[in-house]
């Protein structure tokens, strides 16, 4: 079923929200739990259209898969060496991570090349190389990937750039292999952490996650458990750059600050007023945002390149030009074009956009084309004068729970019609 989103903007948005549960701490999560042959509870696990495409792919490897609610219980007690063929690998890439978990239970795994997507080609030669340090045989068969793990064995791993996918693939590749698996120039990323307790709360035995060299020391078993995912720091941070552009008043709650910080210091520069509690972080904004000379997107601690389009979409209407240089992707700036549409000028070359502030956009129909550029669309439209309309919805809905709903609940004016 199609949908489009109809937004009238130009109203400061004003209230309280409570963030969703990590989708990207979820979903290799989610793939850790064929990692035991016993229940595995989620508590709080969020309703996206990637944990959907995620649970597709454990019930084709003969998980039974069941939702009490929010709480999603998955039992892989024995793994159906189905080859993860490319229906399901399209719907979400970054499920190459599944490889390390099945392998370190099977000890063979059969997966479709998962491509590239509308924000980059997503090259996989980071988790190869890397499994192929841990001794697995990789042969590309018409498109199959084909690993033989039967004489895996724990090792050093060297990674040449510290991908996040590659990380917890070898962290579950390892989790169950006798022996000390060490992976070098680890991602040091948030989720990587969680996934390291959410590991360790099986019986596992991983250290340093969320350093640079993270240590897997295999166990013979791992047993079920239930766990709460961390909360999901890019919906925070879209939130918050939403008000940041519209104005207002906005408190998410249910956040870990510090997950957030390298985002809250530059919705600062933009003149937004911040303040930090516990676990919620406040933000105020009243005039048109200011410009921010420069802004590379780079691996965390620093600004996130998931949060980059929905920031340009606040610079757009900024009092003066900004630079965004996104380090990550090489197709990032689509989004932009659409923003174009609505009065913004913005120029993009390669990985650079230069965005030249104006001071009103306008509403129009607008075209989603992939998770975080649709949400820069939606921020857009929501601090645009008149009505705007996003198709492409389901871009959206790979990431974002009940968005039009939490945004309606600040404020906003937002409905979510079929077409
Ligand atoms: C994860 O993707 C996230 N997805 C992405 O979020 C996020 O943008 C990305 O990390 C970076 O933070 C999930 O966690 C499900 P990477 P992943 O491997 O693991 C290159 C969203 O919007 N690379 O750290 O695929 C790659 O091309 C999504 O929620 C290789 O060259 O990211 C990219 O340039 C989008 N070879 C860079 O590394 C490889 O083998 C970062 O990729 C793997 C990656």
């Amino acid at each position: 079923m199609q949908q489009k989103f109809i937004i009238d903007g130009g109203k400061p948005l004003i209230g309280e929200i409570e963030v969703q549960t990590a989708k990207n701490a979820t979903l290799p999560i989610i793939a850790a739990s064929i990692l035991t042959d016993e229940p595995v509870r989620i508590e709080k696990c969020p309703h996206l259209k990637d944990i959907d495409a995620m649970l597709d792919i454990m019930r084709h490897l003969g998980a039974s898969v069941e939702f009490d609610g929010d709480n999603l219980t998955i039992c892989c007690r024995d793994v159906l060496l189905n080859v993860i063929n490319s229906d399901l690998t399209g719907k979400l890439r970054s499920s190459i991570f599944i490889l390390g978990s099945i392998l370190s239970r099977c000890r063979q795994a059969y997966i479709s090349h998962p491509g590239g997507c509308e924000i980059g080609l997503r090259p996989i030669d980071l988790h190869i190389s890397g499994l192929k340090a841990l001794s697995v045989k990789i042969a590309d068969d018409r498109g199959v990937i084909c690993c033989d793990g039967s004489e895996m064995r724990a090792g050093v791993v060297n990674l040449d750039f510290a991908s996040v996918g590659a990380t917890e693939n070898l962290m579950m590749a390892g989790a169950l292999l006798d022996g000390e698996t060490v992976i070098v120039n680890a991602a040091r990323e948030p989720e990587i952490v969680d996934l390291a307790q959410f590991i360790n709360a099986m019986g596992g035995r991983v250290s340093g996650a969320g350093g640079s060299v993270v240590r897997v020391t295999g166990v013979k078993k791992l047993h079920g458990c239930t766990y709460r995912p961390m909360p999901d720091r890019i919906c925070a941070g879209t939130y918050l750059a939403a008000v940041a552009a519209t104005g207002g008043s906005i408190t998410v709650n249910g956040i870990i600050p510090e997950h957030v910080f390298g985002m809250t210091e530059r919705l600062k520069q933009t003149g937004a007023r911040i303040s930090v509690h516990k676990n919620s972080v406040r933000l105020t904004a009243s005039e048109r945002p200011r410009p921010i000379h420069k802004l590379e997107t780079n691996v965390y601690p620093a600004f996130p390149t998931d949060m980059q389009p929905q920031l340009c979409a606040v610079l757009a209407r900024a009092r003066g030009s900004s630079v965004i240089v996104e380090n990550l992707f090489e197709n990032r700036f689509g989004y932009t074009t659409e923003l174009a549409k609505m009065g913004a000028t913005i120029t993009v070359k390669d990985r650079v956009a230069v965005i030249h502030g104006v001071e009103k956009l306008s509403g129009a129909a607008l075209n989603a084309s992939d998770l975080r550029g649709g949400a820069a669309l939606v921020i857009g439209a929501l601090c645009a004068e008149g009505r705007s309309t996003v198709y492409g919805v389901e871009h959206i809905d790979r990431g974002y729970e009940y968005l039009e709903q939490t945004l309606a609940g600040i404020g906003a004016s937002i409905k979510r019609v079929d077409i």
